[in-house]
């Protein structure tokens, strides 16, 4: 089985990102060939700065590293480094009906968001199609906002398949229910537009700050409350501690007696210790920044020679060798 998933280096990485793509991706590599890569060709759409772009890319790869991703077992490349991407890309696109990506919805909601309308922004899920095709992937891990991504590339697929005879094999969304979506400090979806994350390496102040700051409602600590699930520390806290620790909040907040105060401290608290092992880990790794080089540059070459097959099959369907 291969299974690929790709992040971008459009800012630094949050909770949502960790929950709803990176510890899905990392759980997974042990079940069969990963690859997963620093989507910086799809950066471009939104972030036009060069020296931004690098630095997020090497953060990324700091911060996926640290999470767990292994490169003895996974290969992890800069998108960029495999050009071929960009060749399957055109192939695809004249497959493509326009409605097919007029449907998009993230399009518009990048729009909606201020970003400005490129035929690049537009065209994207048909680059994202050539990253999951060219390496023949089975598993797609994604959070929910990337489902519709995967079903275009099924789309495009078969679409070629049938123009073409059969080329591309059809992958498979993977979405984790339970983290589909991750909700940020104002309980919408934690997202890096909406200002509104927790970050997964986030400096200890400015993050105790941000969850003490999480608006509450006016209910007196003694109340009980039988919404307790519903209440976005506790859903924070069932992520980042262990299960029987997060129900006993839960328990104690919905039987009364348990102050908000007390439960966002304890929330921190439990985010801290949960990335404690991976922030020594990107520390050292921080520190050893040619072996992140290293790792990236062998992930390429491997990653390379692997799109060279396909985009050659794609190439001989198509009449162009
Ligand atoms: P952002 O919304 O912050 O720009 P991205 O769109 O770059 O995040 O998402 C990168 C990956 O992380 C995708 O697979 C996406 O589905 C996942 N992801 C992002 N935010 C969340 C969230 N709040 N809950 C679950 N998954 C998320
Ligand atoms: N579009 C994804 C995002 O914005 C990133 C991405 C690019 C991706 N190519 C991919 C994810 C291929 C999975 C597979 O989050």
């Amino acid at each position: 089985m291969r299974i690929l998933s790709g992040i971008q280096p459009s800012g630094a990485l949050h909770l949502g990102n960790y929950f709803g793509m990176m510890k899905p991706a990392i759980e997974l590599q042990v079940q069969g060939e990963a690859l997963y890569f620093i989507a910086d060709y799809h950066s471009m759409t939104s972030l036009f700065e060069p020296e931004v772009r690098r630095r997020n890319s090497l953060d990324v790869a700091l911060d996926f590293l640290a999470c767990g991703l292994d490169p003895e077992r996974t290969l992890f490349f800069r998108q960029s480094d495999v050009p071929e991407v960009t060749e399957l890309t055109w192939l695809l696109s004249t497959v493509t009906p326009m409605g097919l990506l007029e449907r998009c919805t993230s399009y518009k909601d990048k729009i909606a968001k201020g970003i400005a309308a490129s035929h690049g922004l537009f065209s994207y899920p048909v680059l994202m199609a050539a990253d999951i095709l060219i390496y023949d992937s089975n598993v797609v891990p994604v959070g929910r906002d990337q489902k519709q991504h995967v079903e275009v590339t099924r789309d495009i697929a078969i679409k070629f398949n049938e123009i073409y005879g059969e080329t591309f094999v059809l992958p498979e969304p993977r979405i984790r229910e339970e983290v589909a979506v991750v909700p940020g400090l104002d309980g919408q979806k934690m997202s890096k537009s909406y200002g509104n994350t927790i970050e997964i390496f986030g400096e200890e102040k400015a993050v105790r700050k941000q969850i003490m700051s999480i608006v509450m409602d006016s209910r007196t600590p003694q109340e009980p409350k039988p919404d307790a699930d519903q209440n976005l520390a506790i859903r924070l806290m069932k992520l980042v501690a262990a299960p029987d620790v997060a129900r006993e909040f839960e328990d104690r907040l919905r039987a009364g007696g348990l102050g908000y105060g007390d439960l966002k401290k304890a929330l921190f608290q439990q985010y801290w210790d949960c990335f404690a092992q991976a922030r020594g880990k990107r520390a050292e790794l921080a520190a050893n920044l040619d072996y992140v080089d290293r790792v990236l540059r062998d992930g390429a070459g491997r990653a390379r020679a692997l799109a060279r097959t396909v985009l050659d099959r794609a190439r001989k369907h198509a009449g162009l060798a």
